[in-house]
């Protein structure tokens, strides 16, 4: 299938790459000419792991092109997919200008000409806009009708960054909401080699699936981080509880770690939209109002567990290790790095930021006056206690003993945990971590 995807984000870049892998030929457009000159050259547009060779290999191949020009990709192609940004605006609606304008660009793309088209909004949407947003704007801008002149379809991105390829390579499921038979058929032409489990349904119920699995797994996160606070309270290990809890077939162990509470680019979004969508049609969500409410509250958690070991944070030096959302991308967005970082400044600490990759995306979130070190081993030098909010690779690695080394108190709290408490405290480090409580406290607690 020849296929042009609009938007060289980590979604649209991934999309692109694994279909021109996949046998298909894809121009990948964005307005931005670092990004569509960097694809051009077989180099990623944005951070994530294996995308540079996936991108050199497809472009090497000649499966995948790269252009500025959107309505000059639409022109070449049978299918367009929509992989734009979808960003909340203050009140936390989704700014749908880069969806508009998308289809727009493919309306245009599609006056006077002669052959069928079909427009696929990959971009996560509330339920109604792909119909009642993209196939009017592709409408007006054509001078065509949809079910005729062209189709409509939606087709959900479930990538998680950082893994986005083998997402995108082996996905647990596909699924395809479709104006008519024919939509259906051609985005189906794409994944005729997926074995995977494969739905067909309407538009807006493929939008809603997305919704639902992103608060879905947002509430999974937000109750393991719950079940954990109260594991610590009461002197348990929430690891072992939610090992127990995960085995159970209806449950699974998946997206049940407990940590400084989630961020990224989508969950949070995601959420406020589809709360705001119940509030909205006067169908709200008890649950998601309290996932939020939980997941602001969780990172001051690691906050109040450094506190209560070092009894005041003021002008203490403290390592904050890792600003990313999470580990293996650069993307600081809704990071629970912010408000930790927020919460021990404003207790007088003074901390030392460490990122592998997110350094400069966080500084320039939190402000010019972050302090940010040059390597891990910099961040510890001298520090009083070391926070860490990303579970990086880099970080594990670390031998125990550096920690001891290199820090002026050797006191760890794990927002993340990265560690294992026993080798940590076996090499004299002083270890706290979400929902590690200490079993001397249960085995005296009564019932
Ligand atoms: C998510 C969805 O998983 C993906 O399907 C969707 O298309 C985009 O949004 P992503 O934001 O890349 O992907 O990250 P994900 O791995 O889902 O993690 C989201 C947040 O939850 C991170 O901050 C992560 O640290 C946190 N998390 C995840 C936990 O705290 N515990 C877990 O067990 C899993």
């Amino acid at each position: 299938v020849r296929v042009a995807v609009l938007g060289a984000g980590y979604v649209g870049a991934c999309t692109a790459a694994v279909l021109a892998e996949q046998g298909h030929r894809v121009v990948l457009a964005d307005p931005d000419a670092r990004r569509a000159g960097a694809v051009r050259r077989g180099e990623a547009p944005a951070y994530e792991p294996g995308l540079g060779d996936a991108i050199a290999a497809a472009v090497r191949r000649g499966a995948l092109g790269a252009t500025t020009d959107p309505v000059e990709a639409v022109r070449g192609a049978e299918l367009s997919m929509l992989c734009v940004g979808t960003p909340p605006k203050r009140d936390g609606s989704q700014d749908l200008r880069f969806v508009k304008a998308a289809s727009r660009q493919v309306g245009q793309a599609l006056r006077g000409q002669r052959g069928w088209h079909c427009v696929v909004t990959k971009s996560t949407v509330l339920p109604g806009t792909t119909g009642g947003v993209v196939l009017p704007a592709v409408e007006k801008a054509s001078g065509r009708r949809a079910g005729d002149g062209f189709g409509v379809a939606v087709n959900p991105e479930f990538l998680r960054e950082g893994n986005a390829l083998e997402d995108a390579r082996a996905p647990d499921r596909v699924v395809v909401g479709a104006l008519d038979e024919a939509s259906a058929k051609a985005v189906w032409a794409l994944y005729e080699g997926l074995a995977c489990p494969k739905l067909t349904v309407s538009l807006g119920t493929a939008e809603m699936i997305k919704y639902a699995s992103n608060a879905f797994l947002a509430t999974k996160v937000g109750f393991a981080n719950e079940v954990a606070n109260l594991c610590r309270a009461i002197g348990l290990d929430a690891e072992e509880v939610m090992q127990g809890v995960g085995l159970d077939a209806r449950i699974g162990p998946r997206f049940l770690r407990a940590g400084a509470g989630f961020g990224g680019s989508c969950f949070p979004k995601d959420v406020v939209a589809l709360l705001r969508l119940g509030e909205r049609e006067r169908a709200p969500s008890r649950i998601l109002k309290a996932v939020l409410g939980g997941n602001a509250r969780q990172p001051l958690e690691v906050v109040r567990l450094a506190r209560a070991a070092l009894g005041s944070l003021e002008g203490k030096r403290v390592a904050l290790l890792g600003l990313a959302f999470k580990p293996d991308t650069d993307d600081v967005r809704e990071t629970r790095a912010l408000p930790i970082y927020r919460a021990l400044r404003a207790a007088g600490a003074r901390v030392v930021c460490y990122d592998p990759h997110a350094g400069s995306g966080f500084r320039a979130l939190a402000g010019s006056s972050v302090r940010l070190a040059a390597s891990l081993g910099e961040a510890l030098d001298g520090a009083d206690c070391a926070v860490v909010q990303t579970e990086w690779a880099e970080f594990r690695a670390l031998p125990p003993a550096e920690f001891v080394a290199r820090m002026r108190r050797p006191l760890v709290v794990d927002g993340r945990r990265t560690f294992d408490p026993k080798a940590m405290r076996a090499a004299g480090v002083e270890y706290h971590a979400i929902g590690l409580g200490e079993p001397a406290r249960s085995a005296r607690a009564r019932p």
